[in-house]
């Protein structure tokens, strides 16, 4: 007999049955090849012995194994793992996987690899990310209240059926009154189109509105992720400079003078990665622009919520009289990364395209993540979060700027971000970033090296420094170690 006592690991404080844990582990047993199709399993008394359980929770695990098509009883005989198992043996196995790690022989579309600190950070109690909330924060039991609440209704059970591929029409409701009351964005929730984030906006709308070879206007500097949106679909990026207002919008005019631009993206809220604030006169332009020269706007407003010393400017989408702005926006910088709800805004018939196409690749959102983050909004938690996070993360932008000012002077270039989560800093140009960085790493920081924000015009020493998800204990500690790295 097996070393069962051994083989089968049980986790007695898990949530998980210890039945299920038994099936599973039989299961990892049986697909390794210890044990082999048509092999008997041990009686249920001997095992319950063994491994120290009930002799029930045995006879329940088998059945389930059963019930899952692993294993069959024999009358009199006992339960065997099932003779015709598709099961191969481990050499064999580890063969075939290693087929799966070499190029195949058809020709295929390859995006660009994930670039950006999220792909190489290392698993580290400290991090300068690229500006990312502090999720310690997120009132997720909250939201998991009301996920468990609604799926317990007796309603709650239709949302685990398919649903409206443009999300939650309850969400697509309160989002409306909510972006009329932050940002006088009136909209009827059929002009809303519920997305898994930004990222989503903008590729539904790089494949909606740009054909191959067609030029898209972007920032000298950019969101990285945008462009290779845009490069993926095969259009052609014209680089339009951004300066301390903005993008240049004279600039922007010689240029359509001379090519047919179809589409503008633009972060004029705080544009990535400077932060910069794109002052009314050139908004005021730009859809003027818009309307002459009949190109989309493409308005990521992805961390609309924090800004600092007054009151954030309307979205480009609040003054559009004219339908030119597609205007994108989510909550996974206000409230967790990781939980995926964003929103795409258009006229309808845009929102409509949009929809069909979310739908081939994601045939709808989470619609019971999508009706527990309604109740949030309904409830006024998602506003009392806003308020506590932007008055938290104020306080450590001041922190980590006074530091930075006090500690890097000479060093660092740096202004004081009016809104968003991270300082945009450039460093003096005598210092290796990437030295830095793994400078740092060896010193228990996790900090970006600056390769995610240069591209073929965009040569700058610096990096996006965030200071939200930090305490600021954190801070001065990050901070310490970076001085040291340099
Ligand atoms: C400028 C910009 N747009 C969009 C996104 C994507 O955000 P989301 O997580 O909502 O997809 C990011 C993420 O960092 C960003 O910086």
């Amino acid at each position: 007999m097996l070393p069962y006592k051994s083989l089968i690991q049980l986790d007695r404080d898990s949530s998980i049955a210890l039945y299920i844990q038994i099936c599973n582990n039989f299961i990892t047993l049986i697909t390794k090849g210890i044990l082999q199709p048509a092999d008997i399993l041990p009686s249920s008394r001997i095992l319950a012995d063994l491994i120290e359980v009930n002799r029930n929770t045995i006879k329940l695990a088998y059945e389930e194994l059963i019930s899952q098509g692993w294993a069959e009883s024999i009358e009199r005989k006992g339960v065997f793992a099932l003779s015709n198992l598709p099961i191969r043996s481990t050499n064999k196995m580890d063969h075939e996987l290693e087929k799966f790690k070499s190029d195949e022989s058809f020709i295929w579309n390859k995006p660009p690899e994930i670039s950006g600190e999220r792909a190489h950070f290392k698993k580290l109690n400290l991090t300068i990310d690229g500006g990312f909330p502090d999720v310690r924060m997120t009132p997720v039991d909250l939201l998991m209240r009301e996920y468990r609440s609604i799926s317990r209704k007796f309603y709650g059970k239709d949302f685990l059926k398919y649903g409206n591929p443009k999300g939650s029409e309850r969400l697509r409701i309160i989002l409306s009154s909510y972006l009329a009351n932050t940002r006088g964005l009136v909209v009827n929730p059929e002009n809303i189109l519920i997305t898994k984030g930004s990222q989503m906006g903008i590729f539904l709308s790089a494949q909606l509105l740009l054909n191959p070879l067609d030029h898209v206007a972007v920032g000298v500097s950019n969101y990285n992720a945008a462009d290779e949106t845009f490069q993926y679909r095969g259009a052609n990026l014209v680089r339009i400079p951004i300066d301390e207002y903005g993008m240049d919008v004279d600039y922007l005019e010689d240029v359509l003078r001379e090519k047919n631009i179809k589409a503008v993206y633009i972060v004029p809220h705080h544009h990535f990665p400077t932060t910069v604030t794109m002052i009314m006169e050139r908004r005021l332009k730009l859809l003027n622009l818009a309307k002459e020269y009949r190109f989309a706007i493409i308005e990521d407003d992805y961390d609309f919520d924090f800004h600092y010393n007054n009151k954030p400017y309307l979205p480009l989408a609040s003054i559009d009289h004219h339908h030119n702005v597609i205007y994108i926006g989510s909550i996974t910088k206000t409230f967790a990364p990781a939980l995926r709800i964003g929103f795409l805004i258009s006229s309808q018939p845009f929102v409509e395209a949009a929809t069909a196409l979310r739908h081939m690749v994601d045939r709808q959102g989470d619609s019971l993540l999508e009706e527990a983050f309604s109740a949030l909004f309904e409830n006024g938690e998602m506003e009392r979060h806003y308020r506590k996070s932007l008055k938290v993360y104020k306080t450590r932008r001041d922190l980590f700027c006074e530091l930075l000012q006090k500690n890097f002077n000479g060093v660092i270039d740096f202004k004081i971000p009016e809104g968003g989560l991270a300082v945009w800093s450039v460093f003096d140009k005598n210092i290796d970033l990437k030295k830095m960085s793994e400078n740092a790493l060896s010193n228990g920081l996790n900090v970006e090296d600056g390769s995610f924000y240069k591209n073929e015009v965009f040569n700058v020493n610096g990096i996006r420094m965030g200071f939200a998800s930090l305490n600021e204990a954190e801070i001065q500690q990050a901070l310490d170690i970076l001085k040291k790295s340099l």
